[in-house]
């Protein structure tokens, strides 16, 4: 089992997008895939057709009450692809972790059992835009860490931060296996991308060479509640995320 995250504290830069589109081309590839949503935003699931309410079980009862993550798994539309979902209930849980003994070890603890029951190959883990607990919990847990960033300074600025941030976190251990993947990317910006592109230049070997364009096909699929892949209008964004997969299973050795 391979354990992604997509994390960055700045917020929009398409995190939630690369989840549900990543994962919908694993599962469609036969690869078992769960997405665990981290963000109290709750975005995964409903991007993926499946309805949470306030009162739903989700993986803030599971992290507080150090539950089994499978008790909370919800079968998406895509076949092979589950969700293990969240709501705005986890923001509350964000504030008592604060304060707990270990609070960092409480996914890997609830994730106990899928790993030794290999119930799945690929778990895709959607972060919300901060550095807190929630953040720390997942960074724990992966083996890759993607950090999706946007071609603005601003975006570049915040990188430097983050990676300190996952460093410490994971004590250099993740060191080889961070990777940027540039996001909501404007062909029509052609020097802005070429200014981006130099003042990336120290992290090129940590690039994906795929970059995830802008396309208005991405946020109409996610306004439906379906992946781009099964969007009507949605033919050029899943080739994009389709050239991004085979990356990624190459980079990371997802079979
Ligand atoms: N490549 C893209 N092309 C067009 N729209 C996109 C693209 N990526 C993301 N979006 C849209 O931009 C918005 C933010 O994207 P997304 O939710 O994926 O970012 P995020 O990093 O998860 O945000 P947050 O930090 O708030 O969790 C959404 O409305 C999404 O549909
Ligand atoms: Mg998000």
């Amino acid at each position: 089992m391979v354990t992604v995250c997509l994390a960055n504290h700045k917020g929009g830069t398409g995190k939630t997008s690369i989840c549900i589109n990543m994962g919908t081309y694993f599962a469609k590839k036969k690869v078992k895939t769960l997405i665990i949503d981290m963000d109290p935003q709750g975005h995964v699931a409903p991007g993926l057709g499946i309805d949470v309410g306030y009162n739903d079980r989700c993986i803030a009862d599971v992290l507080l009450n150090q539950e089994e993550i499978a008790s909370i798994v919800a079968n998406s539309s895509v076949k092979g692809l589950d969700v293990a979902p969240s709501n705005i209930r986890l923001s509350l849980v964000n504030e008592t972790l604060y304060n707990s003994f270990k609070r960092e070890r409480r996914l890997m603890k609830s994730m106990e059992k899928i790993y030794r029951d290999k119930t799945y190959d690929l778990v895709i883990i959607d972060c919300p835009p901060s550095l807190g607990p929630l953040v720390e919990n997942t960074l724990m847990v992966a083996d890759y860490c993607f950090i999706p960033c946007e071609p603005s300074s601003r975006s570049i600025d915040g990188l430097a931060d983050f990676i300190i941030k996952l460093k410490d976190v994971r004590e250099g251990d993740l060191d080889d296996r961070w990777l940027i993947v540039l996001s909501r990317v404007k062909k029509s910006a052609r020097l802005t991308n070429e200014v981006i592109d130099e003042k990336l230049s120290s992290y090129k070997d940590r690039i994906f060479k795929t970059k995830i364009f802008e396309r208005e096909s991405i946020n109409q699929a996610q306004i439906a509640g379906i992946p781009v892949f099964d969007f009507p209008r949605g033919q050029l964004a899943s080739d994009n995320f389709s050239k991004f997969g085979k990356e990624v299973a190459s980079r990371c050795h997802i079979k």
